[in-house]
This record gives C-alpha cells, structure tokens and sequence, in this order.
C-alpha cells in the first residue's frame, strides 16, 4: 500500500531541501555496512549512502520510476534498487541499518517499524529522520500527521523490538534525527 501523502514534488527542488552529507555524518552512517531504505525517492539519500558504507545499499520504492532514476543516478555503485511494497511485503533482506528518511507519517507506522527490527542483523539500528512537526517547512506531510519524536519512540517501543539508542538529533533547519538499536529481549537470541 502506497504510503499517504508520499508524493514528491520536482527532483532538483526535493534536493534543495536537504544537507544530505550533513545529515549522513550526523547519523554516523559510516559504521554500517550493508543498509536497507525505504523509498529511494530520486536515490537522494541512496547514492551518498552507497558511498559512504562498506556494504551493498538495499533500497526500495514502490514507484517504478523512482526505482528506475536511482538505477540511473546509482551506476557503477553497489545498490540494489527494486520496486516493492515495503508495507505490505516488509524489507527482505538483513541488513546492519534501515533507513526510514521522511516516511513514518504513514498510516501504520509500529507495522512499519517492525518490518524495519526485523530486517535487522544483531546489532544494528533503525535511522529515523523527519519533518519538524513543530514548526512551517516548505515540504513534507501536512502538519496534522506529522510525528513528534515522542510518537516514534512510543511506536517503536510498541513493536516490542525497538529502542531509542543516543539523544534526538538536530538536523537544521527542518528535520530531526532518531536512531533505535533492537531492545535486548530474549526474542533477539
Ligand atoms: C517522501 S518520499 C521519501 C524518499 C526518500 N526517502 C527521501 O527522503 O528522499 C517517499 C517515497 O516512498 C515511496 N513509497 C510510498 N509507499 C511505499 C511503499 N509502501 N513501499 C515502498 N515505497 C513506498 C514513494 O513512492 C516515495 O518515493
């Protein structure tokens, strides 16, 4: 299922938006190896990660034209980019971090938050950013469904896997970073 409000205005204008080596480095990308997104969009967080990591880049989209420009935007590169509906068929791979960038004002944001534990490798974390819910943004989901960082934190702890691991993260002018490690429950072992 399509996420509501997921739509995305113009390339080069969405790429305005965003200090994407700034957000990179402070979410400490650099530690993983092999990480999974959802929605690789026009692959404007994809091919920097690609970059930036060890490992293969996963990445998914359920638009067929987005999946296509970031093939494009990504050669040479090690991703895989493939279209799938993440919501509904989750992430299929195991990875050692998910990316869950602009999204998670989704309808079923603790279905999509599991999908995202257990694409986990022991060790790993889910990285979350998101729309200032707080404040006017030239883009992003109306204000009414944006996330606070409290209603990710209660969504991810609901998944019975997931906890806040580091303080919020400022990502100025109009994003906020989290970052969740899966909670040591005798599930994990
Ligand atoms: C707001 S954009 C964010 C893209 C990227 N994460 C970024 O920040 O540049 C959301 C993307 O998610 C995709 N999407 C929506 N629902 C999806 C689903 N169920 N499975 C996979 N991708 C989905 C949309 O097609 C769109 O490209």
């Amino acid at each position: 299922m399509r996420i509501r409000d997921s739509g995305m205005p113009e390339e080069a204008y969405w790429e305005s938006l965003f200090d994407v080596p700034f957000i990179l480095s402070r979410l400490g990308i650099e530690r993983f190896r092999d990480v999974a997104e959802l929605g690789c969009g026009y692959g404007t967080f994809s091919v920097p990660v690609a970059r930036a990591i060890a490992g293969t880049l996963y990445t998914f989209d359920i638009e067929p034209g987005m999946v296509a420009r970031t093939q494009e935007r990504a050669r040479g590169l090690p991703v895989v980019a493939e279209v799938r509906d993440v919501m509904a068929d989750g992430f299929g791979v195991q990875v050692d971090a998910v990316l869950l960038f602009n999204i998670l004002h989704c309808d079923e944001p603790t279905a999509l938050l599991y999908h995202a534990a257990d694409a986990l490798k022991p060790g790993g974390e889910v990285l979350v950013i998101h729309w200032r819910h707080d404040i006017a943004t030239p883009r992003g989901p109306s204000l009414d469904i944006r996330p606070t960082p409290e209603q990710i934190s209660h969504w991810a702890g609901a998944t019975g896997r997931l906890e806040p691991t580091g303080a919020i993260i400022d990502l100025p002018p109009w994003h906020y970073g989290m970052r969740f490690r899966l909670a040591n429950t005798s599930s994990d072992h």
